[in-house]
């Protein structure tokens, strides 16, 4: 297994180009199933997940064409099979999507449960019960949904339990080809819901009030093709912000979206950096001190995001003051504390394991670490760039899942660091 060895305590430095966002990238490579004609994708990531999911297409016989420029183009009409396997669904519980889609334009599917996750049970009930509610006949069979459809699935009214980023773009999916009107309440308003959003109505689906709590569909009777450029990564913007802040840089990232990191803007500014935007342009300077602590509460967009939460216990580990971080989205999400705890921070954990106490100490020290989640194991890599001497990140197949070249931007940056082959 690779790991990454960081030798810390110089600043991050320079200019970046942020890659296309994974969670849009993977969703819509699932909506292309929708599609009668070619779908084509740009600005898609090189990454793990993305290539799970190629493998998955491949799977079900889907013809998929992919330039050098990681434009992806898929034919979902030649799709052979209706089945996503165990295999890959457990890796990347995001697969899991294909369903819906299947469904809704074949009438039938068989995906196996994503099950249990690193960070929490992750349950899947709202996704299923949507679909149920659009029509479909779901039997559990071996850990497989059998999912099927007599005709088309019927619009319905639904109300989500939970904000879910997933289940809202499960059930916006299939309510495209379904037949009448789907109004959705309680829908998660993530960017990356209405970046597939605008890829669905560009293949000729009809959505409103995406980015909104409620969401409604009007079902049409098939969709076409389309070419959609994905959105930039805001949390690997984000990583990459709080990674200069951290570490008193001074750092410029562009192709990126301003308007989806404003929370954590704010939280950056808190802690004590000058933050210049332009339309597709974020400057960050930290005049090389030490950042201020600052305390959040994760929750769904446009709250603070639950994935760039280890990133930011990272960098309140060696502020000035403390710090009190709250995680309200998911459950066992704070595996990297103990780590950084390794490393010589002083945090606490409180409230059945939901609050993090953070105490600012001087200073880290490098140590062998590893997490077995992919934001997690980011922010021991700004650990391992703050702390003072060698620390060694082990299992960095997560990060692989979710940054492009972490290693190869951080070079450019100015961090020492480097992968070796375990
Ligand atoms: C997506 C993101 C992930 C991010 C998360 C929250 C992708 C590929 N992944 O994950 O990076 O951390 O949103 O912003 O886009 N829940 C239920 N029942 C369900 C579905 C979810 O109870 O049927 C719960 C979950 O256990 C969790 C909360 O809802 O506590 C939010 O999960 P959800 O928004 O669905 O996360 P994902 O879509 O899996």
């Amino acid at each position: 297994m690779d790991k990454l060895i960081i030798s810390g305590g110089s600043s991050i430095n320079g200019e970046l180009r942020i890659s296309g966002a994974k969670n849009s990238a993977v969703t819509i490579l699932a909506a292309s199933l929708l599609g009668n004609e070619p779908v084509r994708i740009c600005n898609v990531p090189h990454l793990r997940d993305i290539t799970t999911m190629i493998e998955l297409l491949g799977c079900m016989g889907i013809e998929v064409v992919i330039d050098e420029k990681m434009s992806i183009e898929i034919h979902a009409n030649t799709i052979k099979k209706f089945t996503a396997p165990y295999d890959l669904v457990k890796t990347m519980r995001a697969s899991f999507l294909v369903l819906g889609p299947m469904l809704a334009h074949y009438g039938k599917a068989e995906v196996s449960l994503p099950g249990g996750c690193a960070i929490g049970p992750r349950p899947v009930d709202q996704h299923l019960r949507g679909l149920e509610a659009l029509g479909a006949e779901i039997v559990m069979d071996e850990g497989y949904v059998k999912a099927s459809v007599d005709g088309r699935l019927k619009g319905a009214h639904i109300f989500f339990d939970v904000k879910t980023v997933g289940g809202t773009e499960h059930i916006m999916m299939a309510a495209t080809l379904a037949e009448g009107q789907t109004i959705m309440e309680n829908c998660a308003r993530e960017p990356e819901i209405v970046d597939l959003a605008d890829c669905l109505i560009a293949m000729g689906a009809d959505i409103h009030g995406v980015g909104t709590d409620t969401i409604v569909v009007n079902g049409v009777e098939e969709l076409g093709g389309c070419t959609h450029k994905v959105i930039p990564d805001r949390v690997e913007a984000g990583t990459f912000l709080i990674a200069a802040a951290a570490t008193g840089g001074c750092i410029k990232l562009k192709d990126v979206m301003p308007e989806h990191l404003e929370i954590l803007l704010l939280k950056l500014k808190e802690a004590g950096a000058d933050i210049t935007c332009g339309t597709d342009w974020i400057e960050l300077d930290m005049h090389g001190m030490k950042p201020r602590a600052v305390d959040l509460v994760t929750a769904p967009y446009p709250a603070f995001p639950t994935d760039l939460q280890a990133q930011m216990i990272a960098m309140n580990t060696i502020a000035q003051g403390s710090a009190t971080v709250t995680e309200t989205v998911f459950e066992n999400r704070f595996m990297h504390v103990h780590e950084m705890n390794r490393m010589g921070a002083n945090i606490k954990l409180e409230g059945n394991n939901t609050t993090a106490i953070i105490k600012g100490v001087e200073t880290l020290k490098g140590a062998p670490v590893m997490a077995n989640d992919l934001r997690a194991s980011v922010s021991l890599v700004i650990a391992g760039l703050i702390a003072s001497g060698e620390t060694e990140v082990d299992r960095i197949y997560h990060i692989d899942r979710g940054y492009e070249q972490i290693e190869e931007k951080l070079q450019s940056l100015g961090a020492k660091i480097r992968r070796v082959a375990g």
